[in-house]
Protein backbone atom coordinates (compact mmCIF):
# COMPACT_ATOMS: atom_id res chain seq x y z
CA UNK A 1 0.00 0.00 0.00
CA UNK A 2 1.16 3.57 -0.87
CA UNK A 3 -0.16 6.66 1.17
CA UNK A 4 0.55 10.36 1.28
CA UNK A 5 -0.48 13.39 3.33
CA UNK A 6 -1.06 16.72 1.86
CA UNK A 7 -2.27 19.57 4.47
CA UNK A 8 -5.07 21.73 4.05
CA UNK A 9 -4.49 26.02 3.87
CA UNK A 10 -5.67 29.49 5.20
CA UNK A 11 -4.99 32.56 3.56
CA UNK A 12 -3.89 35.23 6.34
CA UNK A 13 -3.84 38.02 3.72
CA UNK A 14 -4.67 38.73 -0.07
CA UNK A 15 -7.92 37.08 -1.11
CA UNK A 16 -10.18 38.83 -3.85
CA UNK A 17 -6.98 41.10 -4.36
CA UNK A 18 -4.83 38.76 -5.77
CA UNK A 19 -7.56 37.80 -8.51
CA UNK A 20 -6.43 41.64 -9.46
CA UNK A 21 -2.04 40.61 -9.58
CA UNK A 22 -1.91 41.70 -5.80
CA UNK A 23 -0.22 39.17 -3.76
CA UNK A 24 -1.80 36.63 -1.61
CA UNK A 25 -0.28 35.21 1.53
CA UNK A 26 -1.66 31.49 2.76
CA UNK A 27 0.17 29.13 5.00
CA UNK A 28 -0.32 25.10 4.84
CA UNK A 29 -2.08 24.24 8.43
CA UNK A 30 -1.85 20.71 10.30
CA UNK A 31 -5.37 19.29 9.27
CA UNK A 32 -5.68 17.57 5.32
CA UNK A 33 -5.83 15.25 3.42
CA UNK A 34 -4.43 11.58 3.34
CA UNK A 35 -4.75 9.50 0.28
CA UNK A 36 -4.49 5.40 0.36
CA UNK A 37 -3.73 2.98 -2.61
CA UNK A 38 -3.10 -0.64 -3.01
CA UNK A 39 -3.83 -2.91 -6.01
CA UNK A 40 -7.28 -4.68 -6.35
CA UNK A 41 -9.75 -6.23 -8.15
CA UNK A 42 -12.22 -4.01 -9.51
CA UNK A 43 -11.66 0.00 -8.99
CA UNK A 44 -12.63 0.94 -5.86
CA UNK A 45 -13.45 4.62 -3.89
CA UNK A 46 -13.93 4.53 -0.44
CA UNK A 47 -15.41 1.02 -0.78
CA UNK A 48 -17.41 1.90 -3.45
CA UNK A 49 -17.27 1.44 -7.18
CA UNK A 50 -15.25 4.32 -8.42
CA UNK A 51 -17.28 6.23 -10.85
CA UNK A 52 -14.39 8.74 -12.73
CA UNK A 53 -16.97 11.51 -14.06
CA UNK A 54 -17.80 11.85 -10.26
CA UNK A 55 -14.12 12.46 -9.46
CA UNK A 56 -12.42 14.63 -11.82
CA UNK A 57 -9.62 15.85 -9.82
CA UNK A 58 -8.49 12.00 -9.44
CA UNK A 59 -9.63 10.82 -13.02
CA UNK A 60 -7.19 13.84 -14.29
CA UNK A 61 -4.18 12.33 -12.40
CA UNK A 62 -4.85 9.08 -13.10
CA UNK A 63 -5.33 9.41 -16.68
CA UNK A 64 -3.83 12.33 -18.03
CA UNK A 65 -1.28 12.84 -15.84
CA UNK A 66 0.30 9.59 -14.51
CA UNK A 67 -0.83 7.45 -18.28
CA UNK A 68 -1.84 4.79 -15.89
CA UNK A 69 -3.09 1.78 -17.38
CA UNK A 70 -1.65 -1.10 -14.38
CA UNK A 71 -4.29 -3.34 -12.38
CA UNK A 72 -7.57 -1.40 -10.85
CA UNK A 73 -6.86 0.48 -7.89
CA UNK A 74 -8.39 0.57 -4.33
CA UNK A 75 -8.64 4.63 -3.31
CA UNK A 76 -9.01 5.55 0.44
CA UNK A 77 -9.42 8.99 1.58
CA UNK A 78 -9.54 10.33 4.76
CA UNK A 79 -10.13 14.31 5.36
CA UNK A 80 -9.15 16.47 8.52
CA UNK A 81 -10.94 19.64 6.73
CA UNK A 82 -14.31 20.93 6.32
CA UNK A 83 -14.93 20.86 2.45
CA UNK A 84 -15.92 23.76 0.71
CA UNK A 85 -14.89 25.84 3.36
CA UNK A 86 -11.75 28.08 1.79
CA UNK A 87 -9.15 25.16 3.26
CA UNK A 88 -8.25 24.20 0.20
CA UNK A 89 -9.38 20.31 0.99
CA UNK A 90 -9.79 19.63 -3.04
CA UNK A 91 -6.14 21.02 -3.57
CA UNK A 92 -4.87 18.76 -0.53
CA UNK A 93 -6.98 15.54 -2.38
CA UNK A 94 -5.34 15.85 -5.65
CA UNK A 95 -1.90 16.44 -3.85
CA UNK A 96 -2.25 13.46 -1.95
CA UNK A 97 -3.79 11.66 -4.49
CA UNK A 98 -0.44 12.48 -6.93
CA UNK A 99 1.73 11.69 -3.69
CA UNK A 100 0.60 8.25 -2.77
CA UNK A 101 -0.13 7.21 -6.82
CA UNK A 102 3.87 8.50 -7.14
CA UNK A 103 4.84 6.44 -4.55
CA UNK A 104 2.97 3.40 -5.53
CA UNK A 105 4.54 3.56 -9.05
CA UNK A 106 8.00 4.72 -8.37
CA UNK A 107 8.86 4.14 -4.53
CA UNK A 108 12.76 4.72 -4.97
CA UNK A 109 12.05 7.79 -6.81
CA UNK A 110 11.99 10.82 -4.14
CA UNK A 111 8.71 13.61 -4.32
CA UNK A 112 9.47 16.34 -6.34
CA UNK A 113 7.01 18.95 -4.45
CA UNK A 114 7.16 21.54 -7.38
CA UNK A 115 5.92 18.92 -9.97
CA UNK A 116 3.12 18.04 -8.39
CA UNK A 117 2.13 21.49 -7.15
CA UNK A 118 2.18 22.15 -10.75
CA UNK A 119 0.13 18.45 -11.46
CA UNK A 120 -2.50 19.52 -8.57
CA UNK A 121 -3.40 22.85 -10.29
CA UNK A 122 -3.77 21.25 -13.49
CA UNK A 123 -6.41 19.02 -11.84
CA UNK A 124 -8.02 21.70 -9.86
CA UNK A 125 -8.32 23.79 -13.44
CA UNK A 126 -9.58 20.61 -15.38
CA UNK A 127 -12.12 20.02 -12.66
CA UNK A 128 -13.26 23.86 -12.35
CA UNK A 129 -13.70 24.63 -16.56
CA UNK A 130 -10.22 26.22 -16.74
CA UNK A 131 -10.32 28.20 -13.23
CA UNK A 132 -8.36 27.66 -10.96
CA UNK A 133 -5.50 29.81 -8.82
CA UNK A 134 -2.59 27.88 -7.67
CA UNK A 135 -2.91 28.98 -3.92
CA UNK A 136 -4.47 25.78 -2.76
CA UNK A 137 -2.35 23.61 -4.35
CA UNK A 138 1.20 25.54 -4.19
CA UNK A 139 0.71 25.51 -0.08
CA UNK A 140 -0.56 22.67 0.00
CA UNK A 141 2.35 20.68 -1.81
CA UNK A 142 5.29 23.58 -0.58
CA UNK A 143 3.76 23.79 3.17
CA UNK A 144 4.91 26.63 5.27
CA UNK A 145 4.22 30.05 3.93
CA UNK A 146 3.34 30.79 0.78
CA UNK A 147 3.26 34.22 -1.16
CA UNK A 148 0.98 33.96 -4.72
CA UNK A 149 1.70 37.05 -6.90
CA UNK A 150 1.28 38.27 -10.61
CA UNK A 151 5.58 39.70 -9.98
CA UNK A 152 7.81 38.57 -7.56
CA UNK A 153 7.27 39.50 -3.98
CA UNK A 154 10.31 41.58 -2.21
CA UNK A 155 11.33 39.88 0.69
CA UNK A 156 9.92 36.35 -0.58
CA UNK A 157 12.09 33.41 -1.86
CA UNK A 158 10.96 32.30 -5.60
CA UNK A 159 10.26 28.91 -5.96
CA UNK A 160 8.53 28.60 -9.72
CA UNK A 161 6.13 30.20 -12.12
CA UNK A 162 3.01 28.82 -13.31
CA UNK A 163 0.13 29.68 -15.90
CA UNK A 164 -3.22 28.33 -17.03
CA UNK A 165 -5.32 29.60 -19.87
CA UNK A 166 -8.78 30.39 -18.62
CA UNK A 167 -12.06 31.41 -20.31
CA UNK A 168 -10.81 34.76 -19.61
CA UNK A 169 -7.69 34.46 -21.18
CA UNK A 170 -4.34 33.18 -19.85
CA UNK A 171 -2.62 34.30 -16.26
CA UNK A 172 0.65 33.66 -14.97
CA UNK A 173 1.73 33.84 -11.13
CA UNK A 174 4.64 33.71 -9.46
CA UNK A 175 5.53 31.50 -6.53
CA UNK A 176 7.43 32.17 -3.71
CA UNK A 177 7.86 30.87 -0.16
CA UNK A 178 9.07 33.14 3.14
CA UNK A 179 10.40 31.70 6.30
CA UNK A 180 8.35 32.31 9.56
CA UNK A 181 10.05 33.38 12.49
CA UNK A 182 9.87 31.30 15.46
CA UNK A 183 8.29 33.36 17.41
CA UNK A 184 5.19 33.25 14.69
CA UNK A 185 6.11 29.14 14.45
CA UNK A 186 4.81 29.03 18.07
CA UNK A 187 1.27 31.61 17.73
CA UNK A 188 -1.83 29.52 16.93
CA UNK A 189 -4.52 29.50 14.31
CA UNK A 190 -8.05 29.13 14.95
CA UNK A 191 -10.23 28.63 12.02
CA UNK A 192 -14.00 28.68 12.10
CA UNK A 193 -16.34 27.32 10.29
CA UNK A 194 -20.14 28.91 9.22
CA UNK A 195 -21.17 25.94 8.36
CA UNK A 196 -22.39 27.93 5.36
CA UNK A 197 -20.04 26.50 1.90
CA UNK A 198 -18.29 29.34 0.87
CA UNK A 199 -18.71 29.73 -3.21
CA UNK A 200 -15.71 31.20 -4.32
CA UNK A 201 -16.60 32.05 -8.30
CA UNK A 202 -19.93 33.39 -6.68
CA UNK A 203 -18.00 35.55 -4.30
CA UNK A 204 -15.15 36.69 -7.23
CA UNK A 205 -17.84 37.64 -9.58
CA UNK A 206 -19.81 39.58 -6.65
CA UNK A 207 -16.28 41.76 -6.48
CA UNK A 208 -15.81 42.08 -10.14
CA UNK A 209 -19.46 43.68 -10.09
CA UNK A 210 -18.93 46.04 -7.71
CA UNK A 211 -15.62 47.26 -8.80
CA UNK A 212 -17.46 47.59 -12.15
CA UNK A 213 -20.13 50.04 -10.56
CA UNK A 214 -18.11 51.49 -8.06
CA UNK A 215 -14.20 52.03 -9.51
CA UNK A 216 -13.39 54.42 -6.20
CA UNK A 217 -13.76 50.69 -4.28
CA UNK A 218 -10.24 49.74 -5.83
CA UNK A 219 -9.01 51.28 -3.48
CA UNK A 220 -9.77 48.81 -0.79
CA UNK A 221 -7.75 46.48 -3.15
CA UNK A 222 -4.91 48.84 -3.06
CA UNK A 223 -5.03 48.78 0.87
CA UNK A 224 -5.10 45.09 0.74
CA UNK A 225 -2.38 45.08 -1.46
CA UNK A 226 -0.05 47.34 1.64
CA UNK A 227 -1.97 45.32 4.61
CA UNK A 228 -0.40 42.19 3.17
CA UNK A 229 3.30 43.29 2.40
CA UNK A 230 2.96 44.71 6.12
CA UNK A 231 1.51 41.26 7.36
CA UNK A 232 4.71 39.34 5.26
CA UNK A 233 7.20 41.92 7.15
CA UNK A 234 5.59 41.53 10.46
CA UNK A 235 5.46 37.23 9.53
CA UNK A 236 9.13 36.79 9.20
CA UNK A 237 10.14 39.74 11.90
CA UNK A 238 8.01 37.25 14.57
CA UNK A 239 5.73 40.77 15.60
CA UNK A 240 2.86 38.90 16.22
CA UNK A 241 1.22 42.65 17.25
CA UNK A 242 1.77 43.94 14.14
CA UNK A 243 0.60 40.50 12.18
CA UNK A 244 -2.38 40.35 14.30
CA UNK A 245 -3.42 44.52 13.58
CA UNK A 246 -3.04 43.65 9.86
CA UNK A 247 -5.62 40.61 10.25
CA UNK A 248 -8.11 43.10 11.64
CA UNK A 249 -7.00 46.00 9.32
CA UNK A 250 -7.17 43.54 6.38
CA UNK A 251 -11.05 42.18 7.30
CA UNK A 252 -12.11 45.57 7.48
CA UNK A 253 -11.31 46.03 4.03
CA UNK A 254 -13.00 42.63 2.99
CA UNK A 255 -15.99 43.64 4.54
CA UNK A 256 -16.31 46.95 2.43
CA UNK A 257 -15.43 44.96 -0.75
CA UNK A 258 -18.96 43.06 0.63
CA UNK A 259 -17.52 39.64 0.90
CA UNK A 260 -18.01 38.87 4.61
CA UNK A 261 -21.69 38.35 6.14
CA UNK A 262 -23.22 38.58 9.77
CA UNK A 263 -22.06 34.92 10.06
CA UNK A 264 -18.95 35.57 9.61
CA UNK A 265 -18.70 38.71 11.38
CA UNK A 266 -20.12 37.16 14.47
CA UNK A 267 -17.14 34.45 15.15
CA UNK A 268 -14.53 37.42 14.36
CA UNK A 269 -16.11 39.47 16.76
CA UNK A 270 -16.47 36.84 19.44
CA UNK A 271 -12.63 35.36 18.94
CA UNK A 272 -11.17 39.40 19.23
CA UNK A 273 -11.44 39.26 22.83
CA UNK A 274 -8.59 36.54 23.19
CA UNK A 275 -6.53 36.95 19.81
CA UNK A 276 -4.10 39.15 18.22
CA UNK A 277 -6.11 39.73 15.14
CA UNK A 278 -9.30 38.13 13.64
CA UNK A 279 -10.52 37.70 9.52
CA UNK A 280 -12.88 36.28 7.17
CA UNK A 281 -10.29 33.93 5.27
CA UNK A 282 -10.72 32.61 1.39
CA UNK A 283 -13.67 34.03 -0.64
CA UNK A 284 -15.81 34.66 2.22
CA UNK A 285 -19.62 34.95 2.01
CA UNK A 286 -19.71 31.80 4.37
CA UNK A 287 -16.64 29.37 4.81
CA UNK A 288 -14.39 30.24 7.20
CA UNK A 289 -12.62 32.86 9.77
CA UNK A 290 -9.01 32.72 11.32
CA UNK A 291 -8.14 33.93 14.24
CA UNK A 292 -3.73 34.76 15.41
CA UNK A 293 -3.98 33.80 19.33
CA UNK A 294 -1.35 32.78 22.30
CA UNK A 295 -4.77 31.10 23.87
CA UNK A 296 -6.23 28.58 21.41
CA UNK A 297 -8.45 26.91 23.77
CA UNK A 298 -10.32 30.07 24.84
CA UNK A 299 -10.41 31.47 21.33
CA UNK A 300 -12.22 27.86 20.36
CA UNK A 301 -14.62 27.88 22.49
CA UNK A 302 -15.82 31.66 22.16
CA UNK A 303 -15.97 30.33 18.46
CA UNK A 304 -17.97 27.65 19.42
CA UNK A 305 -20.49 30.15 21.55
CA UNK A 306 -20.69 32.07 18.65
CA UNK A 307 -22.27 29.32 16.31
CA UNK A 308 -18.94 27.98 14.92
CA UNK A 309 -17.28 25.44 14.20
CA UNK A 310 -13.30 25.82 15.56
CA UNK A 311 -10.10 24.01 14.08
CA UNK A 312 -7.05 24.92 15.83
CA UNK A 313 -3.40 24.67 14.07
CA UNK A 314 0.09 25.96 14.02
CA UNK A 315 1.12 28.13 10.94
CA UNK A 316 3.26 26.54 8.23
CA UNK A 317 3.14 22.61 8.36
CA UNK A 318 5.30 20.78 6.34
CA UNK A 319 3.89 20.38 3.12
CA UNK A 320 2.66 16.99 1.17
CA UNK A 321 4.69 14.18 2.50
CA UNK A 322 4.43 9.72 1.53
CA UNK A 323 3.68 8.30 4.78
O1 LIG B 1 -11.50 29.38 -2.51
P1 LIG B 1 -11.04 30.11 -1.30
O2 LIG B 1 -12.12 30.33 -0.32
O3 LIG B 1 -9.79 29.58 -0.71
O4 LIG B 1 -10.67 31.63 -1.73
C1 LIG B 1 -10.06 31.88 -2.90
C2 LIG B 1 -9.37 33.20 -2.83
C3 LIG B 1 -9.85 34.21 -3.86
O5 LIG B 1 -8.88 35.24 -3.88
C4 LIG B 1 -11.19 34.80 -3.45
C5 LIG B 1 -10.00 33.61 -5.27
C6 LIG B 1 -8.70 33.18 -5.95
O6 LIG B 1 -8.80 32.51 -7.01
O7 LIG B 1 -7.61 33.53 -5.49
Amino acid sequence: MASAFAPGKCILFGEHAVVYGHPAVAVAIDQGVRASITESLEWKLEGMPFDPSRHPHITHIIQSVFHYDGPPLTLDVQSGLFSAAGMGSSAALSNAVGAALHSHLNADEPLDSVKLAKLAHSAEATAQKGRASPTDTATSALGGCVVISGEHVEGTRHVFDTSLVTPEGRREWSINVVDLSPRVREAWLVMGYTGVGSPTGRMVAKVAKLLSESPERSEDMEDISRITRAGLTALSAGNLEALGMAMDACHERLQRLRVSNPLLDRLVVAARPHSMGAKLTGAGGGGCMVALTEDPQRVAEAIEVAGGRPLVSRLGAKGVRVV
